[in-house]
């Protein structure tokens, strides 16, 4: 019998093919660029799956030219790539790769708050210039961290893991969302819920967890920024459209805010010139990117197919009304 045709748009890792390779006949874009997108809607004429990354849009475009397609996995938890309503519409299946990435990013996230912090960007280029002359008492002198507000906005996986990495910094951490979390979540993780306004109004950091909504796009705009001290820094592993990039800049040459820590942007890779100042630090959307992280994402992604084409319902389904029961 022949199996199902999959095109992967990365060569995923050893693991991950290895537990295609007994269901599916898979095809691997292996290129270290990414696939034009000609060059995806053709590789998808003929296929059952597809196995994409964030930086393909799984849209009407796509589905149209993959009509054989029954489901779409995301090697993200983030799928605000995927036209969730469009697949469903059209009977396809769409996954994501929940919950193996949310300590990492928490430490990504952490990272990029201590180094803004503590002016790492500029002592590394210092330190490595050959400019640096001397020690000095007032030298790179940064902000500190322990003791501090930590501000979360969005208290989900990540959002929570940051929480419980605050109280070594002896931290008082504070969150608003749209649902405040149980007493005993907050009780664990010593978090007080505040409004949006409070929250910024108080934090020292504010540390950015929400995903990709029409209610969270430009989350962050000039209003926002207006709230916060003019002491505080903004640090944003989630997505780059929850942050209006021009106000931020705005923002940070005014001296509304005291900088920023930013993995993501919003038009990646693009990042706008103004962001480009010393007291940013940016990363170019890496903070999921430990191997073994990342692996585990992959194999989510290819498990989720396996059990789509072995008759079993995939562990991280986005549109679950599509394998109901007729
Ligand atoms: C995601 O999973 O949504 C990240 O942005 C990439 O790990």
């Amino acid at each position: 019998m022949s199996k199902p045709k999959v095109f992967a748009t990365h060569r995923l890792f050893e693991a991950a093919r290895k537990i295609l390779q007994e269901t599916c006949e898979a095809e691997y874009w292996s290129k270290p660029e990414r696939p034009p997108r000609e060059e995806v809607l053709q590789r998808l004429k003929d296929k059952e799956g597809l196995i994409c990354l964030l930086t393909e849009k799984v849209n009407e475009e796509l589905l149209k030219a993959a009509p054989k397609l029954r489901i779409a996995a995301n090697v993200a938890v983030g799928f605000d790539n995927i036209d969730v309503a469009a697949c469903t519409k059209r009977g396809v299946v769409a996954t994501n790769t929940p919950g193996v990435l949310d300590e990492t990013t928490a430490d990504f996230a952490w990272t990029l708050l201590m180094a803004v912090a503590r002016r790492l960007g500029e002592g590394e280029a210092l330190a490595r210039s050959g400019n640096w002359k001397n020690w000095d008492l007032d030298q790179l002198v940064g902000t500190d961290v322990w003791g501090k507000t930590l501000g979360i906005v969005g208290f989900g996986r990540i959002g929570r893991a940051v929480a419980r990495r605050a109280s070594g910094f002896q931290m008082k951490v504070i969150y608003t969302d749209a649902v405040r979390a149980a007493a005993d979540v907050e009780k664990e993780l010593k978090a007080e819920f505040r409004d949006m306004t409070a929250l910024l109004a108080e934090s020292d950091f504010v540390s950015v967890h929400v995903p990709l909504l029409p209610e969270t796009r430009r989350l962050f705009d000039g209003a926002k920024f207006e709230q916060m001290k003019p002491t505080a820094f903004l640090i944003n592993t989630s997505r780059g459209p929850v942050v209006d990039e021009a106000a931020l800049v705005a923002a940070l040459e005014t001296g509304k805010i005291a900088g920023a820590g930013l993995d993501v942007y919003e038009n990646e890779p693009l990042i706008h010139p103004g962001l480009k100042r010393s007291n940013v630090v940016l990363a170019p959307h890496i903070a999921s990117a430990s191997l073994e992280t990342r692996t585990k994402m992959a194999c989510i992604a290819a498990e989720n197919v396996v059990a789509l084409f072995t008759g079993r319902r995939p562990a991280n389904i986005l549109n679950p009304e599509i394998l109901k029961a007729p």
